[in-house]
Formats: C-alpha cells, structure tokens, sequence
C-alpha cells in the first residue's frame, strides 16, 4: 500500500471502548487457575485484536539476538514481524542464520539456488534482489538464508569492509524503499546463536538490540558477555547501537523459577523489559512446521496473543520515544 493510501484510511481509535468491554470481565480473585488464563485471554483478544499500530517516522532497525541458542531469538523474530504486519505496519525481516529457520518459519523458499543474504553479505548484490514476500501476510518481506551461509563466517574474513557489508545493504534497501514510496517501517534481522562476523554486521547495521530472554535457570548467564560485546561495537563500529526491548520468552507463570528470572531481569532493564511476556505454548512450536508464524496458524491462542501485545507495547514504546526526541 502507497503512503499516501495508507494516510487516507484512518482508523478509528476504539482504546476506551475496547478498555470497557476488557475491564468487564471477572476479575482473577473469583476465579480457577484455568478459568482465570481463559479470562485473560478474552480481555487480551478485546484488547487487541485487528489494533493498527503507530508507524515510526522512519525505519527502525533491530536486530535480535542472544548468543544463547535456543532461546526464542527466531520464534521471536518471525512472530513480532508478523504481528507488526497484521498490525499495518512493513516489515522485512533479514535471516542470518545458516540453519534458515526464520525463513521456514515465514514459509519462504530458501533452498540451495535461491538468491539469499549470502550473495548480499558475499558478492554484494542488492537486498532487493534477494527479498521474497510472505505468502501469508500482507507487508511482510523477507531475505532468505540458505546453507550457503554457513561459509560466510569464513569467506567474510578476507573481504573488504567485512563488518559493513550488511549495513550498507539495508541502508540502500531503505533509501530505495523510501523513494518508491513504500518505506519499510521495521527490519528485524535473525542471529545465529554466536558472536561471529554474521552477528557483528547485524549489529553495524542496527540501531536497537532486542533480546528475548528464556524464562530458565541459566538464562542471565551470557547477558553479560553479550552486552559487553554490544559496547564494543558501541565504542568501534556503531555508536547508535543500543539495547531498547527485552522480551522474557518462555514464561510459565505456575513456576517461581519463571517469576524469580522475570523478577531479576527487570530490576535490572527495567526500562528496557516489556510488560508483556511469552507463555510457553505448544501452538507456538508447531506453528513453523506448517510454514507458518503462530499469528495466521492459531491467531487466538494464548501465544499469538503474547506476541501481538507484546509488538504493539514495541511500537508503541518507540513512537514515544520518537515524540519525546522532536
Ligand atoms: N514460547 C514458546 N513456547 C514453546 N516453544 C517455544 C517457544 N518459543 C520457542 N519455542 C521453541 O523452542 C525452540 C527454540 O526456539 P527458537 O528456534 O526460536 O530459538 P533460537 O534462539 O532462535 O534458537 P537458535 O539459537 O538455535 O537460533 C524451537 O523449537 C521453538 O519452536
Ligand atoms: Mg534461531
């Protein structure tokens, strides 16, 4: 959808009518444990359901990482991309992990002969020769990873400018975007679970960091070695770089465990820790087997919800941010 489309659509602000109908739901006290999930759910789902998001004034570009696997980075990744969509935002999310699971998960074709991030970090052909749209989501794009990936780390080291490279690509990519009239308002890049040239040139690329957090015994473990790292890059490569959102993935409400990591990471990022969290949720798992985020597989469930509340709190967070800065 052109701009100018889009600033003739209006939607109308229903916050206070959507607040009513929530607040008219039973209150916890009076309630099981299950009915009391069920009852958040439904004022979740009231709440925001078909909401469209504030558009920040100019792209905003995150990169999402923890060099912790299996942490939710890629779940994460793909959820909140499709959440901003379906939320009328655009959305291009760049997959620069070798396994290509972001790119699976947005049902994006990315075997060996498609063009991919490699030849965009490697041979230095356009991010726009590469994007594929999702075939789900409307104002979703992605630019696949293939295997060829896995030999980047090692092919990048001899090339010039080797920390750079995506950075130039997505800065051209944005310009181009802005020119043809179709800004793109988020890029959300994927990391491998490492520290390696990949994840550098995404965070010479980005100006946010945005870490999922597993709600585990472990999970501080490595934060500090990753936001020592970002401080490098800080002070050598990128002086913009800085942690703005930090989501605990994972979370299982039942156990101390999960509220003690909970409770732990936001005394310490307390501006930075998003209210809402991410269940842990067997709709959420299955979801990239069919190709698919959780926001079209089960757009209701307790997880699609999560990740929907927790992209508008993202969005709405930066638009003021951006207000307080003009
Ligand atoms: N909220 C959740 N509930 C249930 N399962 C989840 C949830 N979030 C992620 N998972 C599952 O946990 C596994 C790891 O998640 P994911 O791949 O997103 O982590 P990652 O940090 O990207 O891993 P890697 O470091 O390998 O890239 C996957 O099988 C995923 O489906
Ligand atoms: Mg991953």
């Amino acid at each position: 959808m052109s701009e100018a489309a889009r600033e003739e659509s209006p939607t109308h602000d229903d916050t206070e009518e959507r607040a009513a109908i929530a607040a008219s739901i039973p209150g916890a006290d009076d309630l099981t444990p299950l009915a009391q999930a069920v009852a958040a759910d439904a004022r979740k789902r009231i709440t925001l359901a078909g909401r469209v998001v504030p558009r920040p004034p100019s792209t905003r570009v995150l990169t999402v990482a923890n060099q912790k696997g299996g942490v939710g980075k890629t779940t994460t990744t793909v959820n909140i991309a499709a959440a901003l969509a379906q939320a009328g935002s655009t959305v291009l999310v760049i997959d620069l992990d070798p396994q290509g699971n972001a790119s699976t998960a947005l049902g994006i074709e990315h075997h060996s002969e498609v063009p991919s991030i490699y030849d965009v970090l490697v041979d230095g052909d356009a991010l726009s020769e590469v994007v594929q749209a999702c075939p789900d989501i409307d104002g979703l794009w992605c630019a696949p990873a293939t295997i060829d990936l896995a030999g980047a780390e090692i092919e990048l080291v001899s090339l010039v400018a080797r920390e750079t490279r995506l950075q130039k690509a997505v800065d051209a990519y944005v310009s181009e975007r802005r020119a043809a009239g179709e800004p793109v308002d988020y890029i959300l890049l994927d990391c491998p679970p490492s520290l390696g040239l990949l994840t550098v040139n995404a965070f010479v690329a980005a100006s946010e960091v945005f870490i999922p957090i597993q709600c585990e015994y472990y999970a501080l473990e490595g934060l500090s070695q990753l936001l020592k790292n970002i401080e490098l890059i800080r002070s050598h490569l990128n002086p913009r770089l800085h942690v703005s959102t930090i989501l605990l993935t994972m979370h299982d409400a039942r156990t101390r465990l999960s509220a003690q990591v909970a409770e732990e990471v936001r005394t310490h990022f307390s501006e930075q820790t998003l209210d809402a969290t991410v269940p842990r949720s067997v709709r959420i798992s299955e979801a990239p087997s069919h190709g698919q985020t959780v926001m079209t597989y089960d757009p209701n469930s307790s997880g699609a919800l999560s990740y929907l509340a927790a992209a508008v709190e993202m969005a709405e967070r930066g638009a003021a941010t951006a207000q307080e800065e003009s």
